[in-house]
């Protein structure tokens, strides 16, 4: 799999397991975020510019969450979003890369 965090300046490849957010966060990205990851806030939305179909769907609670939030169909809670498994594409970006 690869996974590309698309900012303003560069690309940035995610590496590992684990969630987006997660993953974000160990290459130094910041990610919004007022639950510390706990599903709760909406704010660590990004958005999927590529391979969302290498993702599951959201679950019940991060759908839930995404509606609350007025969430795009092409956006996902990082904190809620694992990593593909898959050799699938992904790229991700947020509004504030
Ligand atoms: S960090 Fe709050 S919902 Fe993801």
């Amino acid at each position: 799999m690869t996974v590309v965090a698309r900012t303003r300046q560069r690309d940035l490849v995610l590496q590992g397991r684990g969630t987006l957010m997660a993953r974000c966060l160990a290459l130094g990205l910041p990610v919004a975020s007022a639950c510390s990851g706990r599903g709760a806030c909406g704010k660590c939305v990004m958005t999927i510019l590529e391979g969302a179909e290498a993702l599951r769907p959201p679950a019940v609670h991060e759908a839930s969450v995404l509606a609350r939030n007025g969430a795009m169909g092409n956006q996902r809670l990082s904190c809620q979003c694992r990593m593909p498994s898959s050799k699938a594409e992904l790229v991700i970006t947020t509004g504030y890369w």
